[in-house]
Parts: structure tokens; C-alpha cells; sequence
């Protein structure tokens, strides 16, 4: 058993059964029509979305203008794992991305455990993306004067909790003067529905609507995703711009001062948020199959489009919190929200339909993505053989995309939006922490020897510098350090560490490793910088994330082992 579940897959077997297509003729090869270029353009489309049109404005408001820093701090994390990813793209160009790299340096437990999780980042993700797509599309609706009855614009509980919360404050005799329009329209949806046995009929059709929509492009091909990718792209790219250049007319310098107003536990609140709108450079590596040279262009589409969003993404911060104080941008559209509270009603409408435009891509992108991950697990048995089957017409994993769409929508008529946001930041930091941690495992004999060009991660020695890195970290955390060692709290609190903990312990053991195995550095201080940075997303995002992973051991123990192609 415990060689079965570390069984790895070798570079030579990958690539083989990628191109041989499981000779039983139903698994023909996919289109290669993709270059550098598009895969920059995928890379943005995947990023630039719900996350800078939407989160931002909860992490601006708990961290003050020092916001901008945590952008810049989530950049070159993500930037290590960019790197990383690279470093496997070049050398396994196949389309199941960390699951596949997985495969080739963990062995297959853990290649499951991050196929697993892969599916959770983009199938969450979406779901995430969908709900908020459905807010902007309707406040939109609203703009033109059409109003669809809002029971069937959002989930079940938001309307619920609302109709609680009027209920409370109208008992205790309360105005409801101070709530929010938000709030008023969730109880109204709660108030108009029409109900069935007793139950209200509550759910939220656009999410529904816009994923089915997606799921169908998709299906019917990547050209013409390529295509509808590019477009949406480049309006997207002159909007942020746009929202740049003309806010910085309208920045008050006073909005600056206090820079981080929380402190940094404050700033570090936003973790999720900020890290949700970098989640996507990650997913064009799903579309190695399809690329012209997928060992030269995947590395550099990925790090192109992560270079050309952080530059937009801290711009767009620092103009924010310069345009209105830090305070009033708890809202779910802050980047309409500023420029309304400026005057310019225009410019904030034309940014509202932009955010349509941005969340769609991003649907695109992810829902292009994880079929071709389930398709991937299939290849290798770990899932049943219909998920690779590819459209001999449209040259798609048909069927992996049609029950992706239905993954997706279904959860989005009823699922709420913070949660679901957590839960995609933790479980894609959890990917990249894998990804790093593989190339540090990578052997020797994932090297591709076709005398093709391809990218090389640089080595540096992480010997002398990551000891010397931890030595400064506890000289600069000295304090912190022995408060988080103070066990008189209560469970609660502790509670909370208890990630930290696992992480103090990560870091002597890698360090440890780095002085006796001359490690290479960036992979070190991507898994270290993705390990920190999921100590922060709480403890109750860690258990439902363990949950999720309990579910995937389950599945992998009673049909993925058995059904491996490794099992033969
Ligand atoms: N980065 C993507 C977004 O912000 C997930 O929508």
C-alpha cells in the first residue's frame, strides 16, 4: 500500500500517454493554437477580475493605504510559485498542471491530494466569481431601469440573515435608518418569495445563467475562448487604466495619512482578499496541450501576465485609498463606489459594466481550466475514463466540461460569497506550496531532452542565506514570537496559532534542510511565503479546508487507488 500511494509517474510515461492518447481511439489530441501572447492575455483575463473590482475594498478598509504593501508582498509570493510553476511547465508541458507535476515528483497520493485541491481552487473560485458577477450584472440591470424580483438574484441565507437582522432591530425598536441598501434589498428578496411547503423559493439565476453561458464557449472550443479572452482583455486593461490615470486627479494626500491605521495584523487581514485577485496566472498552465511551444511560452506567459497585474494592481491600491478614506471602503464595489463619491457618476457607471466584463473572464478561464484537470486525473484512472474524453468535433474535454458547468452553477445559485472566497485563497496557497515544494524534489529525470529551449529557474544557493534569513526573522519578531508563546489564553485563541505553529515548525525543518541539501531559494521562499501567508486565513478556513481534503482521501481510497493505470 504505502509504495502504491507514493507510485510516481515518470516524465517519459507523462509525455507518452499524452501523445499516444490512450490508443482506444476515443482520445484525440487537442488544438495547438496558442503563443505567448494569448497566454499573457489568458493570464490577465484569468487575474484581473472580481478580486481588485470587489475584495479589495474590505482589505483597503481593514488595512488602511498600507494595502498597497500587501499587494506588493502577495506579488512576490506569488511570484516565487510563478517561477516555480514555470520551472514545471517548461518540463512536463502536459495539461494537468500542479497535478501533474505532482505526479512526476511526489508520487501519486500527493499528485491526488493537489488535483484535488486544483478542483476546489477553480471550482470554488468560480462559484465565487459567478455570485459576484450576479451583483454587478444586477446593480447594472438596475441602471437601465430593469428590475428582476430579487429572490431570484442571490442565495438563500444572505436574504435570511438580512430578514433576521430587520426583525431584530424593528423588536429592540430600532431606526433602520442606518442599514445598508445591500441589506434592504436581501430582506426584500426574503419578504417577496414566494414559498413552497413552507420553504422560500431563494436563489440567484444570473450566477446560474452567466456559468452556463461560459460553460457553453468553453465546450464548443479554445479558438474561439481565445478569442472572446482577448477581447474582454484588452477592455478590461484600459479600464484599470483608465481608473488610474483619471482617480489620480481626484487623490487627496491627506487620504494617505495614517499609511497602516491597523497596524500590520491589520493590513494582514486582507490576506484573502488581495491573494483571491492574483489566483489565476497559475491556470494557463492547464492549457500546455494547447500551446505552439509550450516549454518557452507557458513560463513566460505566466510571469508576463503576473508582472503587468501587480503594476496595475498597486497603482489601483494606492489611487483608492488616495481618492477616499481608507474608512468608507467596506463595500462590495469600491472601485465604482470612489468615483461616485468623487462626482464623476459616469466614470463609475462605465467601470460597473467593466466589471462585468472582467468577473466573465475570469469564469472563462477557470471553467476552461478544470476540466482539463479532471481530464488529466482520468488519463491516469484516478477518475472514471468519460472525463477524458475530447469532442472529436470541437477537439474539448466534452464531458469533463459539461459536468464542470454543473459544478459550478448549481453551488452558485445557493452559496454565499465571503466563504467561498476563503476558501479559494486557502486551497490554491495550499497548491502553490506543493508546486514549490516539487521542484525541490523534482529528479533528475523529469529533464526533456528534445534539444527544444526552454526556461531554467535560476539556482541560487540557499544554503547560508535562508539561515541567515531565519536568524533576522527572530531578531525582528523577537516580541511577537514569545506573545504567540504565551499559552495562558483561551482555546480560542490558541486555536487560531495553531497554523502558526505548524509553521514555525516548517521553517526549522526547512532551514535545517537548506544548510545540509544546498537548497535553491526561490522554491524555499515560495513555500515559505505561502506557508505564512495561509497562517493567516483563520482557524475555521483551515477546518473546512481539511474537510474538503478528508472527502478527496475517501474517493482516493475507494476508487482512485484501485482504478490507477499505475495499478496495472
Ligand atoms: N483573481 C481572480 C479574481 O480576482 C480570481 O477574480
Amino acid at each position: 500500500m504505502q509504495k502504491g500511494i507514493l507510485r510516481k509517474k515518470t516524465i517519459a510515461k507523462i509525455l507518452h500517454d499524452t501523445k499516444e492518447g490512450y490508443g482506444d481511439g476515443e482520445h484525440a489530441s487537442l488544438n495547438k493554437v496558442l503563443n505567448v501572447r494569448d497566454l499573457t492575455m489568458m493570464g490577465i483575463a484569468a487575474v484581473i477580475g472580481a478580486g481588485i473590482f470587489s475584495t479589495i475594498g474590505q482589505a483597503s478598509f481593514n488595512g488602511g493605504p498600507g494595502v498597497s504593501i500587501l499587494f506588493v508582498i502577495t506579488a512576490v509570493t506569488c511570484g516565487f510559485s510563478a517561477l516555480c510553476y514555470a520551472e514545471f511547465a517548461s518540463r512536463i508541458p502536459v495539461s494537468g498542471s500542479a497535478y501533474t507535476y505532482a505526479y512526476a515528483s511526489f508520487g501519486e497520493l500527493v499528485a491526488w491530494i493537489i488535483g484535488w485541491d486544483l478542483l476546489m481552487e477553480y471550482a470554488i473560485g468560480n462559484i465565487a466569481v459567478a455570485i459576484s458577477w450576479s451583483g454587478y450584472f444586477v446593480n447594472l440591470l438596475h441602471g437601465f431601469n430593469i428590475h428582476l424580483p430579487a429572490y431570484v438574484t442571490m442565495d438563500y441565507f444572505s436574504a435570511y440573515k438580512a430578514s433576521q437582522q430587520i426583525a431584530d432591530l424593528t423588536a429592540s425598536g430600532s431606526s433602520l435608518e442606518s442599514l445598508s441598501t445591500n441589506t434592504k434589498y436581501a430582506a426584500e428578496a426574503w419578504t417577496t418569495a414566494p414559498s413552497v411547503g413552507g420553504i422560500k423559493l431563494i436563489a440567484d439565476f444570473p450566477a446560474l445563467l452567466i456559468v452556463l453561458i461560459i460553460t457553453s464557449l468553453v465546450y464548443i472550443g479554445i479558438r474561439e475562448t481565445k478569442k472572446a479572452t482577448n477581447a474582454m482583455v484588452v477592455l478590461k486593461i484600459c479600464v484599470v487604466i483608465a481608473v488610474i490615470v483619471i482617480g489620480f486627479f481626484y487623490v487627496t494626500p491627506a487620504n494617505w495619512h495614517p499609511f497602516l491605521p491597523n497596524g500590520f495584523s491589520g493590513m494582514m487581514k486582507g490576506v484573502s482578499g488581495v491573494f483571491f485577485a492574483y489566483i489565476g496566472f497559475d491556470a494557463i498552465s492547464t492549457t500546455a496541450e494547447e500551446c505552439e511551444n509550450p516549454q518557452k511560452d507557458l513560463p513566460r506567459g505566466m510571469i508576463y501576465s503576473l508582472i503587468i497585474c501587480t503594476v496595475l494592481y498597486i497603482l489601483v491600491a494606492i489611487v483608492l485609498t488616495g481618492m477616499v478614506n481608507y474608512s468608507e471602503l467596506a463595500v462590495s464595489d469600491p472601485l465604482a463606489f470612489v468615483f461616485e463619491r468623487v462626482g464623476l457618476n459616469k466614470i463609475s457607471y462605465v467601470i460597473s459594466i467593466s466589471a462585468v466584463i472582467a468577473t466573465a473572464s475570469v469564469l472563462l478561464i477557470f471553467q476552461m481550466g478544470q476540466p482539463r484537470i479532471w481530464m488529466s486525473m482520468s488519463r491516469d484512472g484516478l477518475l472514471p475514463k468519460a472525463f477524458s474524453r475530447i469532442h472529436p468535433k470541437y477537439k474539448t474535454p466534452s464531458f469533463a466540461t459539461v459536468v464542470t458547468g454543473f459544478v459550478v452553477a448549481i453551488p452558485a445559485l445557493f452559496m454565499n460569497l465571503t466563504e467561498v472566497t476563503d476558501l479559494t485563497s486557502i486551497g490554491t496557497l495550499f497548491a502553490f506550496v506543493l508546486v514549490c515544494s516539487g521542484v525541490l524534489l523534482l529528479p533528475k529525470d523529469t529533464e526533456l531532452n528534445d534539444g527544444k529551449k526552454r526556461f531554467k529557474m535560476p539556482y541560487i544557493n540557499g544554503k547560508f542565506i535562508v539561515p541567515i534569513l531565519l536568524i533576522v526573522g527572530l531578531i525582528f519578531f523577537y516580541q511577537d514570537l514569545l506573545n504567540v508563546f504565551d499559552f495562558n489564553q483561551s482555546w480560542e485563541v490558541i486555536r487560531e496559532r495553531l497554523p502558526l505553529y505548524l509553521f514555525l515548525i516548517l521553517l526549522i525543518v526547512i532551514t535545517y534542510f537548506s544548510f545540509r541539501r544546498n537548497l535553491s531559494l526561490i522554491p524555499v521562499l515560495g513555500l515559505l511565503s505561502c506557508s505564512y501567508l495561509m497562517t493567516e486565513l483563520g482557524y475555521t478556513n483551515w477546518l473546512r479546508f481539511l474537510i474538503w481534503l478528508v472527502i478527496g482521501l475517501v474517493i482516493y481510497f475507494t476508487y482512485s487507488y484501485k482504478n490507477s493505470k499505475l495499478n496495472i
